[in-house]
């Protein structure tokens, strides 16, 4: 798309935007896709070109149109102001906080948080003296109470890494703007489309573009898009730490992206289903998945969020370690494994005991993320009816 269609552009659903954005293909030659740009040199036609860096672009790390025209259209569809396309997601956390922290800056961050964006707190942050307060993901308001006078930013993650807290953003942007700190939003889960996070008050979203909108488990890429106002802050830092993505990789996200309201649809009716079935079997004690009414805070996903994607926990009844590995271990369709957000399902056990400090983590039993994909529902029941009856026979 040309960027004098965008504003019009902006006004179309998002499944059309998903398609047309960041694509202009009467620019090249009418291909249909943006090409892959590889390239570290850009040459200048003239010594004052140069020394001005007068031309789009300067150098491969600096920008390319490949990776520009999938930040244009995240942008578009998230419905920020610029997005800044990074290596990984985790590459996008640590480029976001690392643009508004300096040393003798607190930040507060939930307790549900991705657990590698944490050691990037507790490890990374605390050698630049970068103070860390970890955060209940269901305080709402109340963080008010705990803003010191060197506080310069709130991370938020909604619904929170394995544990599925869904948080009230619009009550934490509301805290943060009365006290002019930065409002940061790991929005992986809801990807740019189920999550508006600009129209709640976000500054800063960040986008692990590894999951769904890569969607096929085939690249790492991140995208940190902003407003206005964020924007420069996110630009410099990411200039400054050399961040940038590979050509294949943007170009792999921005193809992605086309079919991202189709796959996340289908993610979001099997997750439902799957959610819905695993409440009913008598090996498990509670359903993590924020759509469920049985969610703690299913009202607040309700007026926020504008669908559910693929991904959420089960806590099982008690079992013994050799019951579980006896479930997954002959699972067939499920893989084992990190990541989500492609076209396969998976599963992982986890237990977030040992590092939540803020908010104590109680199960029942041994606990489950799933990752529905775009299989038929009825073989991931019969897949994991098998499981629970090897786990039944186990001791
Ligand atoms: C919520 C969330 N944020 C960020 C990341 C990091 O993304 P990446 O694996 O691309 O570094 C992940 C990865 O699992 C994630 O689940």
């Amino acid at each position: 798309m040309s960027s004098s269609d965008k504003k019009s552009k902006r006004k179309l659903h998002q499944a059309t935007n998903v398609v047309h954005s960041g694509r202009d293909p009467h620019a090249n030659f009418g291909f249909v896709n943006p090409p892959v740009y590889r390239g570290s040199t850009v040459l200048f036609p003239t010594v004052e070109k140069l020394l001005k860096r007068d031309q789009p672009y300067v150098y491969g790390r600096t920008n390319t149109p490949t990776a520009k025209a999938l930040e244009e259209a995240i942008a578009q569809v998230e419905g920020g102001e610029a997005t800044a396309l990074t290596a990984s997601g985790y590459q996008a956390v640590s480029t976001a906080i690392l643009a508004f922290v300096s040393a003798g800056s607190h930040i507060l961050m939930t307790d549900s948080v991705y657990h590698p964006t944490r050691s990037f707190c507790d490890k990374m942050l605390s050698k630049l003296n970068v103070e860390t307060t970890y955060y209940d993901p269901v305080i709402g308001a109340g963080i008010e109470g705990l803003i010191r006078p060197n506080t310069v930013l709130i991370f938020t993650e909604s619904p929170g890494s394995q544990t599925f807290e869904v948080q009230d953003i619009p009550a934490i942007a509301k805290v943060a703007k009365k006290h002019d700190l930065w409002l940061l939003l790991d929005n992986t889960w809801a990807s740019p489309l189920y999550f508006r996070p600009f129209e709640h008050g976000v500054d800063v979203s960040i986008q692990a573009a590894t999951k769904y909108i890569v969607g096929h488990a085939d690249a790492m890429l991140g995208a940190i898009t902003s407003t206005a106002r964020a924007a420069p802050h996110i630009a410099r830092s990411k200039d400054l730490m050399g961040v940038c993505p590979g050509s294949e990789e943007a170009y792999l996200g921005s193809r992605g992206l086309r079919t991202l309201a189709t796959r996340l649809a289908q993610h979001q009716k099997s997750g439902i289903e799957m959610a819905n079935w695993l409440e009913n079997r008598p090996e498990v004690a509670r359903v993590l998945h924020p759509a469920l009414p049985s969610h703690p805070q299913h009202d607040i996903w309700k007026r926020d969020f504008l669908g559910a994607s693929g991904l959420f926990s089960i806590i099982l009844k008690p079992a013994t370690p050799a019951q579980l590995a006896a479930m997954l271990d002959g699972l067939k369709l499920f893989g084992m494994g990190f990541s989500w957000g492609g076209y396969e399902s998976l599963v992982i056990p986890f237990d977030p005991s040992g590092y939540r400090s803020a908010t104590k983590w109680e199960a029942e039993g041994p606990a489950l993320r799933f990752h529905i994909g775009l299989e038929d529902v009825d073989d991931l029941k019969a897949d994991l009816e098998a499981g629970f009856k090897r786990l039944g026979a186990a001791r």
